[in-house]
């Protein structure tokens, strides 16, 4: 993958979120939370931090199985 850092990088997850940032932190408040909402684990979408289904993609391309966070209220 390409990587700011200017090489093909195994190392870096992060390809183009917040890249100045020393460190990528969200911070959402529960009561602000839907029934049900979902997360990026992937480090894909452009949405992030909220999925919006890059993931399958990424599977698809990398044969990776990484999916998101889903955070539900209980019933
Ligand atoms: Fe990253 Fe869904 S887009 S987990």
């Amino acid at each position: 993958a390409f990587c700011p850092c200017g090489r093909v990088c195994k190392i870096h997850l992060n390809e183009k979120i917040e890249k100045n940032n020393p460190k990528v932190v969200h911070s959402v408040d529960v009561e602000d939370l839907g029934e049900t909402s979902a997360f990026c684990r992937c480090w894909k979408s452009k949405t992030f931090p909220k999925c919006d289904g890059s993931h399958n993609e990424h599977n698809e391309t990398t044969g990776d199985n990484v999916g998101p966070l889903v955070v539900k209220k209980k019933k």
